[in-house]
């Protein structure tokens, strides 16, 4: 199984975790502290950037998807409780930022 690289781009640091992993697991692996709340996708806490290549990371299901569209973030935002990293590298650059208006 090859693992997947994640970045934390604020902290300066990478770990390695298997596919899988959730952002805040592979965060707590790299000794990285993200705010979080309900850790089931719902309340938004954990709303993070991400710069990832096609298929780095499973597609948002509910309820992040949900929780997302409600936030207003851009598609670049992902619920670090709720994304899983699937393959290649994800870097987590910062804090969500709102998106364009519908
Ligand atoms: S901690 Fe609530 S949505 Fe992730």
């Amino acid at each position: 199984m090859d693992l997947v690289e994640v970045r934390f781009a604020a902290a300066g640091r990478t770990v390695f975790v298997p596919p899988g992993t959730t952002l805040l697991g592979a965060a707590a692996a790299a000794g990285v502290e993200l705010a979080t709340g309900c850790a089931r996708g719902m309340c938004g806490t954990d709303a993070v950037r991400i710069a990832a290549g096609p298929g780095a990371l499973d597609p948002p299901g509910e309820p992040e998807a949900g929780t997302l569209a409600r936030m207003g973030v851009d598609a670049a935002s992902r619920l670090a409780c709720s994304a899983r990293v699937r393959s290649g590298v994800v870097a987590v650059l910062g804090d969500a930022v709102s998106g364009p208006p519908d």
